[in-house]
């Protein structure tokens, strides 16, 4: 049977008493010592989240820090290359650092000042969420711990020396596949033994339920702002209008699909399909992965015969994780949104034709989106609207784009 979203509720609140959306997804499965630390973090979010001194707080460094609103832009060029629908792009990438990972870095910062933290520590994939936190950190005057994967740090160099270059001390992660998986299995392990003095701030939708939906909350802004872009634009908000993201966790897909929930506007996510010659991927909506446990939350989770958490490759360390936010999980099954992969080869020839052609530059992670949306735009009439999230810059991906494409542009 299929789930069914509420009308009139917020994304973040669809769950039940268990914390669960649909009564199958996330939760809070956590080690009984976390159990008073992530209450007092509920509760003390459910008080700001309500609280309109908070709210202009966080507009005011939204605005003033970050840079918001961030561009929404016409890609001309592409729509006529490819013939068919109108191609747009929000150009989260212009936010301060580069990436969508600011937001939810920003705003757990606030919250640790609110709960008398001085240290705050967090995971990382691609290192835009560790790169933010350091930042945010750093700009809110609170220590700071990056846990990362041995192989990430290698793959993402840029962000990990931005991250050394805000004061934050990076902890290399070298156990299972040393990728983001294992980096908040790390940081959540720290996280049990110092939760008195320390905050943590999961950097995508994933983990206990508080994270997930603190996460959501902060990425929101995107289709806020969204909105009101895309009304001035076309006088009212298409009536076929495609919203393609990237999926990793799914926090950028999660804010920039949110104000658009009661709208019928089309969602699209994207996963990573990983190499053409592998079996290997990170696709556990695309690819029928079964429902398992996760970082303290249920879901869709790649794993083997026994349960176990199973192996994943991605050339984007961002969308490199086996499992999925609840809320992904949750707009799947009630057909909200539909998901599909890309393979590595085609987010390279995406990121190839849309920095040729246009004037950005994105990361591997939205380049798998816009491999959807280039597949797609040729199939639809010129009246209809794609917008993808442009929600990373590709800087970081430059070592990388360079080895598979012999240069790299930006
Ligand atoms: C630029 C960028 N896009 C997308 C992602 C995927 O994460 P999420 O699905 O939480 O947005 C990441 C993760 O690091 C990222 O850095």
């Amino acid at each position: 049977m299929s789930l069914k979203i509420r009308k009139g509720v917020p994304l973040i609140d669809q769950h039940d008493k268990n914390f669960m959306y649909g009564g199958k997804f996330g939760g809070n499965f956590i080690p009984e010592t976390l159990k008073k630390p992530i209450d007092d973090l509920t509760q003390l979010f459910s008080k700001l989240r309500k609280n309109k001194s908070f709210i202009k707080e966080r507009d005011y460094y939204f605005r003033t820090y970050i840079g918001t609103p961030t561009p929404f832009i016409k890609l001309e060029n592409l729509t006529d290359q490819l013939g068919g629908a109108q191609i747009y792009a929000k150009v989260v990438s212009e936010a301060n650092g580069g990436a969508h990972k600011i937001y939810n870095a920003t705003v757990h910062c606030l919250i640790a000042k609110k709960a008398g933290k001085k240290y705050i520590v967090g995971d990382t994939g691609a290192g835009y969420a560790g790169k933010m936190l350091s930042m945010a950190a750093k700009k809110f005057g609170l220590k700071c711990k990056i846990f990362m994967g041995a192989k990430d740090i290698k793959r993402q160099r840029p962000n990990v020396e931005a991250i050394k270059k805000n004061g934050a001390q990076i902890v290399p992660v070298t156990t299972g596949s040393q990728t983001l998986v294992d980096a908040v299995s790390e940081c959540m392990r720290y996280w049990v033994s110092n939760c008195d003095r320390v905050h943590n701030c999961i950097g995508s939708t994933v983990g206990p339920n508080i994270f997930v939906k603190i996460c959501a909350w902060s990425t929101a802004q995107i289709s806020r702002e969204l909105v009101n872009q895309v009304i001035l634009e076309f006088g009212k908000i298409p009536k076929k209008l495609k919203l393609i993201n990237c999926v990793g966790g799914g926090s950028s897909a999660a804010g920039f699909w949110n104000e658009f929930m009661e709208t019928d506007a089309e969602f699209i996510g994207v996963e990573a399909g990983g190499p053409k010659n592998s079996k290997l991927h990170a696709a556990p909506l695309t690819n029928g992965s079964k429902i398992g446990i996760l970082h303290g939350a249920a879901q869709y989770v790649i794993q083997d015969k026994e349960g176990q958490i199973g192996s994943t490759e991605s050339i984007s360390a961002g969308l490199d994780y086996p499992g999925i936010s609840p809320l992904h999980c949750f707009l799947k099954d009630s057909k909200r949104a539909k998901y599909t992969s890309v393979s590595d080869e085609d987010a390279l020839k995406a990121y190839k034709l849309v920095s040729k052609l246009e004037n950005i530059s994105p990361s591997l992670e939205p380049s798998h989106a816009f491999a959807e949306a280039i597949r797609l735009a040729p199939k639809l009439k010129s009246s209809e609207v794609i917008i993808v999230n442009s929600c990373g810059d590709s800087l970081k991906d430059k070592d990388i784009i360079k080895q598979r494409l012999g240069y790299y542009i930006r």
